[in-house]
């Protein structure tokens, strides 16, 4: 039997912008396990970048409930909410969000000195994995003098740097060539093959082969939920994979 992870209940989210309220999270019951790699499609604003963010408390949902394991994300204040997701929770945001003014080793080495004092080994780790993303000759290079791709990398290595039991990573290829693409998403699978549970925004059916659940959002609610058997091969995922999506119009 699977450990549920992170939970929501009849969740909907709306913004107002003034003018009109735009609903963007329409009824979501959605359970996710321990150690699972999900990985989240659907068409462009169908709500994929809102529900990571509801489900990492870093929006507040319009109404309805969110658990991580026993901890009721949408009851705790912000400051709470922010320790936890430090500890827990590894973001990679489709738009990067690093620190405009803080070198690339530095946007990756504070999430790390908030939580840990071997300062040393902090910094190794953090080498380690500019090295494993190619990205260690910009470490003394700000944000705005590098490419997106670049960026993206060191967002993932942010992410990562706790070894968080949850990574949730918003089209994290999205704007890298394939031999990059293949270097991130293997450091997902390594970590989930470690048992770290990944949740994944991705339009790119070869990256969604990585998952083993994939959720098809559509309009702010799951329209699909499909469960790859454990012994299929990556061919065999993505011939399946591709059956199931052209049976969706997006
Ligand atoms: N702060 C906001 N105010 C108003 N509307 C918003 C806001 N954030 C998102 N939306 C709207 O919510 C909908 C869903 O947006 P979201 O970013 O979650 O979509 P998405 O599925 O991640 O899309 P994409 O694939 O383009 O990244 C969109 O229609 C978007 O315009
Ligand atoms: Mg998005």
């Amino acid at each position: 039997m699977e450990e549920t992870l992170l939970q929501s209940k009849e969740l909907y989210k709306s913004y107002n912008t003034g003018k009109t309220i735009v609903p963007v999270i329409n009824g979501i019951n959605l359970t996710l396990y321990k150690s699972d790699f999900t990985v989240i499609m659907g068409s462009s604003g169908s709500g994929k970048s809102t529900l990571l963010y509801l489900l990492s408390g870093l929006e507040v949902p319009s109404s309805g409930e969110i658990w991580l394991e026993d901890k009721p994300v949408h009851t705790l204040d912000e400051k709470m909410m922010t320790l936890i997701r430090r500890k827990y929770i590894g973001f990679v945001f489709q738009d990067f969000n690093l620190v405009p003014n803080l070198t690339f080793l530095e946007n990756i080495l504070i999430p790390a000195y908030l939580v840990k004092n071997d300062r040393q080994q902090i910094k190794d780790r953090a080498l380690d994995l500019m090295q494993k993303m190619k990205i260690k000759d910009l470490k003394d290079r700000l944000p705005s003098e590098v490419s997106g791709g670049q960026q993206q990398r060191c967002s993932m290595a942010r992410a990562i740097i706790n070894n968080p039991d949850l990574v949730m990573a918003d089209e994290p290829t999205g704007n890298l060539n394939s031999s990059s693409s293949e270097a991130v998403l293997d450091i997902l699978s390594e970590l989930n093959n470690k048992g770290q549970s990944i949740v994944m925004v991705t339009h790119e059916v070869k990256s969604a082969c990585r998952a083993n659940r994939i959720i098809f959002l559509r309009d702010g609610h799951i329209e699909d939920d499909l469960r790859f058997d454990k012994d299929l091969k990556f061919e065999e995922k993505e011939v399946q994979l591709l059956k199931w999506l052209a049976g969706k119009d997006w």
